[in-house]
């Protein structure tokens, strides 16, 4: 199994670096929502949970020796908060956070579906259970950002109606 191993270190330093991502394009959002308060809890819980992500995926890394995300990191980080701020120039900024975050949530979904199977061809009981921990906690932020599309639009849209602070 040593080309599964291989792609399992792999896939998990990818998934790794889109943590790192994730907590600073999160806390750039955090940081910009203003008039949104179920969202901006949200995305605070969630940051946490991200947090705790990263934390897990870096006590797996350390047992397979492939695995490192160190310059990925950097650039990571750096393209982050450029997404964080891609649409805080723009009258419907609000919708476009959501949007975004719809993606990445499962962008992220679908990372550590691919991961959680690769850990159990390799038999690997913890990497199992952290990815499938990992990966409901992905689907809960996706499922919730699903519905909150609609409300968030149709918010948008009166708030900007009538002039109300909508933007963010
Ligand atoms: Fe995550």
């Amino acid at each position: 199994m040593t080309h599964a191993k291989d792609h399992f270190a792999k896939w998990l330093s990818d998934a790794h670096a889109l943590e790192l991502q994730s907590i600073a394009l999160l806390k750039s959002q955090i940081a910009r929502i203003e008039n949104y308060p179920d969202l901006r809890e949200k995305m605070i819980e969630h940051l946490a949970n991200s947090e705790g992500h990263e934390k897990a995926l870096r006590g797996l890394m350390e047992r397979f020796p492939g695995a490192q995300s160190l310059i990925k990191d950097v650039a990571g980080r750096l393209s982050a908060t450029a997404q964080g701020l891609t649409g805080a120039f723009s009258a419907d900024e609000i919708v476009r956070t959501c949007m975004n975050a719809y993606v990445f949530a499962h962008e992220e979904v679908a990372r550590y579906k691919v991961l959680l199977a690769a850990a159990d061809e390799l038999g690997d009981s913890t990497a199992v259970a952290v990815c499938e921990r990992i990966l409901s906690e992905e689907k809960a932020m996706a499922d919730w950002l699903e519905l909150y599309l609609d409300g968030v639009t149709r918010l948008y849209l009166m708030r900007d109606e009538r002039d109300l602070l909508a933007k963010r």
